[in-house]
């Protein structure tokens, strides 16, 4: 199949990435960080979590750092600004702090839904049901995530049949698109590739995200899997930070620096202004006082500092 023209990418460095820092971030770096994204092109940024701050203390701020970036005069309107909420406890706060656009994240393996938000999954398919409701009484756009696509901390490998199911589940309850989670980054092009085989017979591969951790350094080989079978919408993080704090181990997504790179290679169009992009990186790293963990940041960076051309890709 032809690789698609255009690729459209969701910025998740601002809470997946965050959210797995120990320093905690001032508020004012995270909306500094989430407006330099905008300015690179990014038009979807997840900003933040509704979640609970005994859970996840780094999103604490979730509800300032929201209310910030939707009345800065820095902000873009074309730009979305989604935030996950577990629960209608989590909805009602991001709606009251002005969310346009929420996220779900439920798993395909039973242990890491227990350990992520302390339910099953049959039971965390529920709670979501009453959040697609309230929202689209309120006319706001759902995303759905499924954690654990091709294997899980706790138990190993997954079945993709079982996570093509919970794609379906969140597809039928209105979701607009469904992230394909691979939350330790442990699948390679073979085990991707069997996973979204199963799901896009379920559910439109248009529909379908890749959210694909680095852990093993397979991300970027898993993307282009991906865009062989013609997915055309991926989360990654800026500078490559981030994992999940109930996945011990589990590094970044995928670095924003390295798709952009790929894809301007492959000549597939993003939107995404790549020194803009690097900057965005650079101020982030140096807040958290360490180089960006994207190799494709830091050899252009590196090629920048000696006034050397950027070669052919
Ligand atoms: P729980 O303890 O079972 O909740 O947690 P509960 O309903 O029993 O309530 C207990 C307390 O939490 C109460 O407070 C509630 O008010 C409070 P208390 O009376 O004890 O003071 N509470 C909340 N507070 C703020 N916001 C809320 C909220 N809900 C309850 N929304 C819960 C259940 C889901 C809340 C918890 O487990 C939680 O917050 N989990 C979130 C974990 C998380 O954020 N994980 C990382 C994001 S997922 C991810 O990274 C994967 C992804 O990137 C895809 C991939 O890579 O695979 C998306
Ligand atoms: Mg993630």
């Amino acid at each position: 199949m032809a690789l698609p023209k255009h690729v459209k990418l969701v910025e998740v460095g601002p809470r997946d990435g965050l959210q797995n820092e120990t320093q905690i971030v001032p508020a004012a770096i995270k909306i500094e960080l989430i407006e330099r994204l905008a300015d690179a092109g990014l038009l979807a940024i997840e900003a933040t979590s509704f979640v609970s701050p005994k859970w996840v203390p780094q999103m604490a701020d979730s509800a300032d750092v929201l209310r910030a970036v939707l009345s800065s005069p820095r902000r873009r309107p074309q730009v979305a600004y989604p935030v996950l909420t577990p629960n209608l406890q989590g909805f009602d706060a991001a709606v009251e702090a002005g969310a346009q656009e929420v996220a779900i994240f439920a798993a395909a393996s039973e242990a890491f839904s227990q350990k992520n938000i302390n339910c099953s999954i049959a039971e965390s398919l529920k709670r979501f049901a009453a959040v697609v409701d309230a929202a689209s009484a309120l006319e706001i756009r759902v995303r759905g995530y499924v954690s654990c696509v091709v294997a899980c901390p706790y138990e190993g490998s997954v079945d993709p049949q079982r996570t093509a199911w919970v794609a379906r589940q969140l597809l039928d309850m209105g979701c607009y698109e469904v992230s394909l989670g691979d939350t330790i980054g442990a699948g390679t092009p073979a085990s991707v590739r069997r996973m979204i085989e199963a799901c896009a017979s379920v559910v439109p591969i248009k529909r379908l995200a890749g959210h694909y951790h680095d852990t093993y350094g397979m991300a970027i080989a898993n993307i282009y899997a991906s865009l062989e079978m013609g997915m055309a919408v991926f989360d990654s993080s800026i500078a490559g930070l981030g994992g999940c704090p109930y996945a011990v181990g589990a590094s970044g997504n995928v670095a924003s620096e390295d798709v952009v790179y790929l894809l301007d290679g492959l000549g597939i169009e993003s939107g995404v202004d790549m020194d803009k992009l690097l900057a965005a990186g650079q101020f982030i790293a140096s807040q958290l006082g360490r180089e960006a963990a994207s190799k494709a940041a830091r050899a252009l960076l590196a090629r920048r500092r000696a006034g050397e051309k950027q070669e052919a890709r």
